[in-house]
Formats: C-alpha cells, sequence, structure tokens
C-alpha cells in the first residue's frame, strides 16, 4: 500500500481542488506515482448524456493516471447538494464498503493517493456519515483548506477542533488568497492562527492569475514540506 492524504477545506469553493491539482502535479515532478480520489462529487452537469465531475477530471489530468474516471470518482451526482442528499433524491446510498475497496485498489498502485472531500469535514456522504468519518476508516491524515478571507480563524478552528475530537490526524491547513487584493485579515490571519492553534500552517498561497501555468512553483515556493514528510516517508518508492 502507498500512503494517501485527505485534502478537505473550510467550506465549499475555497480552493481544495486547485491545492490538490498543484500537490499532484508537485507529487509528480518529484517522481512519485500519484493516484487521486474524489469519493463523491456532486453538482455534476452532463455533457452528450455523460455526467462531467470537473474536480475528478481536473484530478486525473494533475496526475496523469490512468485510473478511470468511474473510480476516482465513484460517486457522480447531478444536484448541487451535500452528496447523502444528492444520493438519496437519485435514489442511490453511498456505499463505504466500495469507497474503501476503491481507495484500496488505488492506494495499492501508487505511491501516494490524494484523495478530496466535497465541501467541508461533516459534510455527509450518508445521512449520518460525515467525510470525517471516511478519513478514519481508510486511515487518511488530513491537511485543511482554508480561503485567506476575514472568517478564516473561527471556520479553521472548527475544522481543526472537530478533526482532533474525531481523532484525525491533522498535517496542517493551508491559506489560501481567492481574490487579486490583499485584505488586511488576509495579511494577518497566520500569525493570529499561530497564537490559537499548534497545528501547524502548511503555507499560505497567493491568488493566482488563471492564465498563469506554473502551478507547481507556485506551491514549490509556499509549502513547508516538513509537514508533508509522514506522507512522504510512508509512500512507495
Ligand atoms: N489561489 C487562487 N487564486 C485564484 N483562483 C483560485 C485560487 N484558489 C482557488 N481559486 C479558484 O476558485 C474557485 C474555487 O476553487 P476550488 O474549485 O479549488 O474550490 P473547492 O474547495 O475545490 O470547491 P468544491 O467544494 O466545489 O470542491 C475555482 O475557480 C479556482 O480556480
Ligand atoms: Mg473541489
Amino acid at each position: 500500500m502507498g500512503s494517501g492524504i485527505f485534502i478537505t477545506g473550510t467550506d465549499t469553493g475555497v480552493g481544495k481542488t486547485f491545492f490538490a491539482c498543484a500537490l499532484v502535479e508537485l507529487l509528480k515532478q518529484a517522481g512519485y506515482k500519484v493516484g487521486v480520489m474524489k469519493p463523491a462529487e456532486t453538482g455534476c452537469d452532463q455533457s452528450d448524456g455523460k455526467l462531467m465531475p470537473q474536480d475528478a477530471l481536473a484530478l486525473k489530468e494533475a496526475s496523469g493516471c490512468e485510473i478511470p474516471l468511474e473510480k476516482i470518482c465513484p460517486y457522480q451526482l447531478r444536484e448541487p447538494l451535500a452528496p447523502s442528499v444528492a444520493a438519496e433524491r437519485e435514489g442511490l446510498i453511498i456505499d463505504i464498503d466500495r469507497l474503501m475497496s476503491v481507495y484500496n485498489e488505488i492506494s495499492s498502485t501508487h505511491d501516494i493517493t490524494v484523495v478530496e472531500g466535497a465541501g467541508g469535514l461533516l459534510v455527509p456522504l450518508l445521512p449520518s456519515y460525515t467525510f470525517a468519518d471516511l478519513a478514519r476508516v481508510l486511515k487518511l491524515p488530513i491537511l485543511v483548506v482554508a480561503a485567506n478571507r476575514l472568517g478564516a480563524i473561527n471556520h479553521l478552528l472548527l475544522t481543526l477542533e472537530q478533526a482532533a475530537c474525531r481523532g484525525l490526524h491533522v498535517l496542517g491547513y493551508v491559506l489560501n488568497q481567492m481574490e487579486n487584493e490583499l485584505s488586511v485579515a488576509a495579511e494577518t490571519n497566520r500569525e493570529a492562527l499561530s497564537m490559537l492553534t499548534g497545528v501547524p500552517c502548511a503555507g499560505e498561497l497567493p491568488y493566482f492569475e488563471a492564465s498563469r501555468l506554473d502551478r507547481v512553483d507556485l506551491i514549490e515556493e509556499r509549502l513547508d514540506f516538513r509537514i508533508l514528510q509522514p506522507l512522504l516517508r510512508r509512500a512507495n518508492t
């Protein structure tokens, strides 16, 4: 088995896919065979009668892996809702054993597997089963992405506290600058957080113009690789 990491966020739309894809590209460049998984994706548009899970497609492209899309994302759901709710409205029940066996299959053939959640840590996959439960059964350490803006301190501390309560191993968090203009909150969040939690900040990602292609350089410069050491140590090489 290779090693794995679960990328969660403080909310939906905070940059999980953006960060996960950059991390995947970086690991790939460093010589690792990288697997990816998005256990459930909701809000999938249809094109030519096929659902298009955009996050799963982006992760697949970033990794260059040959895992079929149906395995990268076993649950592709139409409505932009929490997976448990979207599944129920399509008459489906998400099978956690299936997710575990797909993850084990991907992990056994890749050095490192990067798994992206949907929304935040307590988003449900089943009416009373969350992504935090999934990360725990998959024995994955987590990394939390937060949008670096006003509110990030509270959202991050709530997420980190819940992760600790649920026995998850948190590697660190990333502060992601989603807007072009840097607010005072964005400039001061990192230091304020360092006084409030012992969980390390893995880095601050700047705003990234969509036209730029050097996503790997961006995170290579900003990420504290010491935080990823437990992941890299357990990877197949
Ligand atoms: N640092 C950044 N600079 C510029 N744009 C960014 C940055 N981070 C994220 N974005 C953009 O913000 C949008 C939301 O990011 P992303 O899709 O990665 O969020 P997410 O947390 O994965 O959302 P979801 O909960 O839907 O999976 C995307 O269009 C993404 O390209
Ligand atoms: Mg995403």
